[in-house]
C-alpha cells in the first residue's frame, strides 16, 4: 500500500537537518511540497543542503547555529518565522555521540553530548514554540533506542537521550491543550550515517547489527522520514506524548549495542 503524503503550504523546519537521518526526513518534506528550513552548525553543510533541498520556486532557508547556544537558535528561529510563515512541524535532530567506556568519558565529553542532544532540544522547542501554529502544529523530536535500551560505552548517550524522550512527553502534556502535539522518533540502526560510522566501524560489527534486527536489515533514512511524515500530518492529529520506534524491531530484541570505544 502507497502512503503519500502533501505538505503543500505547510512550514517546516529540520534542526539538524543537514546531513545522514535528518537530511532524509528534510528531503522528504521537501519532495512532499513543504516550505523548508533546516539548521545546523557548519555554514558549508548548510548552504550544501540548502540547495539540495530547493525545488522550483521553493528554495529552502538555512541557518548556522550551535543548539547549545539558546540566544543563537532563538534568533534564528523568529527570522524563520518572519522569512517563511508560522511553523507547521518542527523536527529536533541535533546529536553527538562517540562510544566510551563510563570511565574513560570526561565530564566536558558528558557535558558535550548532554548539552547537545538534551539541553539543545530544549532550546530548540523553547525557540520554536511561540512560532507553532497551534492548533495543529506538530513538533519531532529525534531520540534513539538508547533511551530506553541501557547500552555499554553509551552512557551519555543513554542519559541524554531519555531525557530527551521525557522532555517529549512533558510537553506532550504541557503544550497539548494549546493543540500542539510532540513525539519522538527512534531510529533504529540506520547505514550509512555518521553516527552509524562511530558505533559500527568495522564490516563485522556491522553485519552483528544487521543480524540482531528481527527485520534483518539496516534501516535507511528514508524509513525514518516515512514515521515522520505521518507524525507531522492529520493522520496522526491523535497521536501525542508518543516514543515510536523505527527499528525493524531491534529494541525489542535487545538492541545489543555492544559497540567498541575508539582508540
Ligand atoms: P549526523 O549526520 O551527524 O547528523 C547530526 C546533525 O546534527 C548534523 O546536521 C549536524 O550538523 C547537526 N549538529 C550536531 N551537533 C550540532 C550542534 N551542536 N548544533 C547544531 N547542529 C548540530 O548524524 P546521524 O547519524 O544521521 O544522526 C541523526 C539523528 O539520528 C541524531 O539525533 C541521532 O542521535 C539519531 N540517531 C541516529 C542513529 C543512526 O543509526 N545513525 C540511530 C539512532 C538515532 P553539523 O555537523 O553542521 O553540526
Ligand atoms: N572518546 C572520549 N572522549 C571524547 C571523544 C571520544 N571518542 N570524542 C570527544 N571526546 C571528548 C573530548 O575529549 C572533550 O572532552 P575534554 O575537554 O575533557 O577533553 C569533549 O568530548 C568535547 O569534545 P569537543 O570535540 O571539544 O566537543 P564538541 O562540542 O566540538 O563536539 C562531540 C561534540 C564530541 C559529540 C562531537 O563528536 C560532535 O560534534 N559530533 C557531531 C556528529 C555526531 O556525533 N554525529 C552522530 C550523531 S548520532
Amino acid at each position: 500500500m502507497r502512503a503519500t503524503f502533501d505538505y503543500s503550504g505547510c512550514t517546516v523546519m529540520v534542526v539538524g537537518g543537514t546531513s545522514g537521518i535528518n537530511l532524509g526526513i528534510a528531503r522528504a518534506f521537501a519532495d512532499a511540497g513543504a516550505r523548508l528550513g533546516v539548521a545546523s552548525r557548519n555554514p558549508a553543510k548548510v548552504d550544501a543542503a540548502v540547495a539540495m533541498l530547493s525545488r522550483p520556486g521553493r528554495r529552502a532557508l538555512g541557518y548556522a547555529f550551535d543548539v547549545r547556544d539558546a540566544e543563537a537558535v532563538a534568533k534564528a528561529l523568529t527570522r524563520f518565522r518572519a522569512e517563511a510563515g508560522e511553523i507547521d512541524v518542527l523536527v529536533s535532530g541535533a546529536a553527538g555521540n562517540f562510544p566510551a567506556p563510563a570511565h574513560r568519558i570526561s565530564p566536558n565529553g558528558f557535558k558535550a553530548v548532554v548539552d547537545i542532544d538534551l539541553l539543545g532540544t530544549f532550546h530548540v522547542m523553547k525557540a520554536a514554540y511561540p512560532h507553532m501554529r497551534k492548533p495543529g502544529g506538530s513538533i519531532i523530536n529525534i531520540s534513539a533506542p538508547q533511551a530506553v535500551v541501557a547500552s555499554p560505552h553509551q552512557l551519555h548517550v543513554c542519559a541524554a537521550k531519555a531525557g530527551v524522550d521525557m522532555v517529549t512527553r512533558c510537553l506532550a502534556v504541557e503544550w497539548g491543550p494549546e493543540g500542539l502535539r510532540v513525539n519522538s522518533v527512534l531510529p533504529g540502526p540506520i547505514a550509512g550515517t555518521e553516527g552509524m560510522a562511530r558505533l559500527a566501524p568495522t564490516a563485522e560489527a556491522r553485519e552483528r547489527i544487521s543480524a540482531s534486527v528481527p527485520l534483518r536489515r539496516f534501516g535507511t533514512p528514508e524509513d525514518v522520514a516515512g514515521a515522520c511524515l505521518f507524525l507531522g500530518s492529520d493522520a496522526a492529529r491523535y497521536v501525542n506524548g508518543a516514543v515510536l520506534m523505527v527499528d525493524g524491531g531491534w529494541a525489542l530484541a535487545g538492541a545489543p549495542l555492544g559497540f567498541e570505544p575508539q582508540p
